[in-house]
Order: structure tokens, then sequence, then C-alpha cells
């Protein structure tokens, strides 16, 4: 096969999605679904059900690991989590984001390409690391460099505890000023991906606008993203405790673990989740 050779096809029929196949699907007006996926046999569910996009996510501290934040979570186990993941779509068609953990990125762009460098190793198309400002500069040097980057606003789990908890973001003004011009930063900085998380949806709106070409994808921003992720624990109704507003168990319609990936997927293209209502949340 030749070095650029291309699958034209997966075993399910799908074409394997590219970071162009995105963008163009985007562009089209076609919302992208996105789940976190953390081991081979969910990967494979969640692309046989037709996801565009698996992150392997840093939550994966809370749900598979027993913490109560992402914070402890290590470079080695995202990099494990995501060889897994990686493995189950061997074959299949879906895009797989890695997150770069708590501390695996904040000291400069050596440190963030090594992680990201692991992490790609480890089968991910993609990484995905948060907040906005100085992050700008990590993310073209990583751009720069080949790695694809998803960004990531609003609610960032890893700063949980300098947010003052898991609080709704961009709420006044200038909250939402500021989260307005972090994602432009970003935007002009190469990121080809951002997550908008916990903020109005009104500002998740403007930023989509703001930034035509970004691919922003949701969760509990609103309908007007490009596309939406949710947790996978969360949409399968197995996580314990009170749930945010935005989260919708894909379950609760009964049948099997596949058809709520399904049910998942279609809810979002056809644009019947998230309601605007029920999972969203409204500027002060
Ligand atoms: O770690 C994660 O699961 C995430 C999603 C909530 C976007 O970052």
């Amino acid at each position: 096969m030749s070095t650029h050779a291309q699958p034209t096809a997966t075993p399910n029929g799908r074409k394997p999605v590219t970071l162009h196949s995105l963008r163009a699907q985007h562009a089209r007006g076609e919302k992208v679904t996105m789940l976190t996926a953390y081991d081979a046999t969910f990967a494979r569910l969640a692309d046989e059900a037709g996801l565009d996009t698996l992150l392997v996510g840093d939550s994966l501290g809370m749900l598979l690991q027993g913490h109560s934040s992402t914070i402890p979570v290590a470079l080695e186990e995202m990099v494990y989590h995501t060889r897994c993941t990686a493995r189950g779509l061997q074959g299949g068609a879906a895009w797989l984001v890695a997150d770069l953990p708590f501390g695996s990125y904040q000291q400069g762009v050596a440190q963030a390409m090594a992680s990201a460098t692991a992490l790609m190793q480890a089968g991910a198309q993609m990484v995905k690391l948060e907040g906005g400002g100085w992050t700008a500069e990590v993310v073209r040097f990583l751009v720069d460099r080949g790695v694809p980057v998803c960004a990531h606003l609003g609610l960032t789990p890893q700063s949980v505890h300098a947010l003052g908890g898991y609080r709704v973001q961009g709420r006044d003004a200038q909250g939402a000023a500021v989260l307005r011009r972090h994602a432009k930063e970003l935007a002009d900085a190469g990121a080809a991906m951002l997550v908008l998380e916990l903020m109005p949806s009104s500002v998740a709106a403007a930023v989509q606008t703001d930034n035509p070409g970004m691919i922003t994808i949701g969760i509990g921003a609103g309908p007007d993203t490009a596309g939406q992720v949710l947790v996978l624990h969360d949409m399968l109704g197995v996580t314990r405790g009170k749930l945010p507003r935005f989260v919708r168990n894909f379950m609760d319609e009964g049948g099997s673990i596949e058809d709520a990936l399904r049910r998942y997927v279609a809810a979002v293209k056809e644009g019947t989740f998230p309601d605007p209502v029920a999972h969203a949340y409204a500027a002060a």
C-alpha cells in the first residue's frame, strides 16, 4: 500500500472521518456528533452507531478511576486509554480526539508537544486542551507541527478549583466578552475544533458566528453549536449523583445500549437534542 493510500470505506460502509470531512460536514450545516469513549468495546459500539468523533476524555478520572475531579489523571493513563480506544476503532470510521490531562501542557510548548506526541502515537488524531489566553501559543505551536487541536472553553474542569466549582461560565457581559475573545484567539492560532462547556446558549451562538469555520462542539451550551458532545456514562444513565440539566438519558426510552447510541446520533443530527430550554442556560 502506498504511504498516501487512504481506506475508502470501513466494514460498516462509512468512509473514515477526517479533519477535511469534518470541515466539509460543518460547512454544509450537518451537525457533528461526539461522545466520550475510554475503551475498545464502547469505541466499536459508538462507531457502529455512526458517531462522527469520539473523545478519550480525562473525565475517565471520575468515571473509571473514582476520583472527584479530572486533576489526578496522568498522561500515561490517557495514553493507555487512547491506545485501547484506538484499537476498538481499527477498521472503523470515527475521528479520535484525546485529552491532554492537567499538568501535561501547562509548562510550555515543548512539554505540550511531547505530551501530544505520546497521545498521537497511541492513536489519537487530534488532542484537546483546556483554557484560553496563554493556550493560544501552545495551540499554534502544535498546529504548526502537524497536530490537529481541539480547544475547550467555558467550564474547563481542570480549573475547577480556580473557577469555584462546576458553574455556568460567561453569564454576565464581561465574562461573555472574555470567552468570545479567547475563542477568536484560539481560532487565529489554528484550533480546528472548540468544545464549549456550560455557558449561555447566546454566548456559544456568538462564538460560532464570530468564527464561522470553527467546529464548535457544545456541552451545556445550547443548540447553536456545530456539534454536540456528551459523556458516555451520563447519556447511558449509569452516572450516580446529581447530573447537570444539559444531560439527557438516552436509555430512558428502553432498548439496548446500541439503540441509545443510535438515538443520540439521530437526535443531534435532527436538532432535537439539546432542547433549547430544558438542556440550556440563559445569560444573566
Ligand atoms: O473529559 C471530558 O469528558 C470532556 C468532555 C466533557 C467534553 O472534556
